[in-house]
């Protein structure tokens, strides 16, 4: 688990800015679920998949619950839509820390945050197209141009039930082939063998059945719709019949964005999918569902790769000098700051030389120096700590004038 220093998280925090400004053009309004819950509400995401067999972070607390840190923000979306019953469709959208007990590496870590979209109450395939498209307007929003979208569909419980069989046939038929890893997989869900990247099972995932032949009528249509209307965006996708994710509860379409510069086992900036069942498997009516989520920290990582969405400049508008003690220092940081400004001070009663060192550290725009002689005369005196080093006395009473001036003649940072 990492530290996040400036500038990075003012990175962080434009980031989902951005994302909030993409999704809440589209009616999504923000939900805050809990860190910790139930561990009831993360078994029903599937246990037999890693994420919640292996990776969670799960314990009993004081009051003897058994509780886990989140490993994902999809399964608490639909406990709080049981819990709170919100008018259909319900359309809302996340951001924060999740959990996953993995092996850290580049692109991986064990608290790592997402940013995320889910809505229910539709089974409109239309909504599967805004969802991804959404994303894809995310990305382009950060500057991305490497980012490629994979599509599939599981079609209905049945249809994968009924594929998941015919994949447990064939892979037992050539179990001594398949690698250990695949061989143990395969028992727990033969689904996820379709995903191996190993060399000696590629032969036998080749030879796999496709999911195409067991889709129902309304899966194929369904699947027919959503391409159809990604193409209408001209949103280019690639069909990819062994997507399967890695969470069990996807039906319908699934979909994952990857990077185009990162290392092919941590590509995946993010992925989502139909879930109609999950909030029925929480105790709530039958509802259908659909989200995503992108990884932050793997996002900027392909946004470092792109040279794109660097950290936001937030420059200081002024920085405080005072030679008198410190005294008036207090009183002018805070009456600017009541102004709108960005002022920052020096401490410590250091020498003016000390302080004028520390205004060019901090990048302000100019130093506002006061001394016994400015104090007396009701004057500041401000220099231009960029071009050129200018200096003038005004009188203290024009100081938020001068400097409202200064600062809209620079350029405006966006954040
Ligand atoms: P997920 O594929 O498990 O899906 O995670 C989504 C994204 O979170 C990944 O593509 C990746 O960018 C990021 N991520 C996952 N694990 C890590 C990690 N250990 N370190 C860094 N980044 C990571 C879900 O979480 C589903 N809840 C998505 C969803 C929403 N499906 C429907 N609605």
């Amino acid at each position: 688990m990492r530290d996040v220093l400036a500038p990075e998280s003012m990175r962080w925090r434009r980031f989902v800015q951005v994302f909030a400004d993409v999704v809440e053009a589209a009616g999504y309004e923000q939900i805050i679920p809990p860190l910790l819950e139930d561990i009831g509400v993360f078994s029903r995401v599937g246990e037999a998949t890693d994420v919640v067999s292996k990776e969670m972070y799960d314990f009993v607390d004081k009051g003897e619950r058994h509780v886990a840190l989140r490993p994902e923000q999809t399964a608490s979306v639909c406990r709080a839509f049981v819990q709170h019953r919100p008018n259909l469709p319900w359309k809302t959208w996340y951001t924060g820390p999740n959990f996953r007990y993995e092996k850290p590496q580049r692109g991986r870590y064990r608290q790592f945050d997402q940013v995320g979209i889910e809505v229910l109450g539709t089974t409109d395939p239309g909504l599967d197209v805004e969802i991804i498209a959404l994303g894809w307007r995310f990305f382009s929003a950060l500057g991305l141009q490497q980012v490629t979208l994979r599509l599939n569909s599981l079609g209905e419980p049945d249809d994968r039930r009924r594929y998941t069989d015919a994949l447990r046939s064939h892979f037992t038929t050539n179990l001594g082939d398949l690698s250990p890893e695949s061989r143990a997989t395969l028992d727990r869900n033969p689904l996820r063998v379709l995903d191996s990247k190993r060399p000696e099972d590629a032969p036998i995932v080749d030879a796999a059945p496709v999911i195409d032949d067991f889709y129902s009528a309304e899966a194929a249509t369904h699947f027919d719709a959503v391409r159809a209307g990604l193409t209408s965006l001209g949103i280019p996708f690639t069909r990819d019949a062994r997507l399967v994710r890695g969470l069990d509860y996807y039906r319908f379409t699934t979909f994952e964005y990857a990077g185009g510069t990162l290392d092919s086992a941590q590509n995946a900036l993010g992925g989502g999918g139909r879930y109609d069942g999950l909030v029925e498997d929480l105790g709530g009516p039958p509802t259908p569902g659909i989200g995503f989520a992108l990884g932050l920290d793997r996002t900027l990582l392909a946004c470092d790769d792109e040279g794109v969405f660097g950290a936001p400049v937030r420059p200081l508008d002024a920085f405080v000098v005072d030679t008198t003690g410190g005294g008036e220092a207090i009183v002018l940081a805070d009456s600017l700051r009541g102004s709108g400004f960005r002022v920052d001070r020096a401490y410590d009663n250091r020498s003016m030389k000390s302080q004028m060192k520390a205004a060019d550290r901090s990048g302000a725009r100019v130093a506002v120096i006061i001394g016994s002689d400015e104090v007396a005369a009701g004057t500041v005196v401000i220099r231009d700590l960029r071009d050129g080093g200018d200096q003038m006395v005004i009188p203290r009473a024009e100081l938020t004038d001068r400097l409202r001036a200064l600062s809209s003649a620079q350029p405006k940072d966006p954040s």
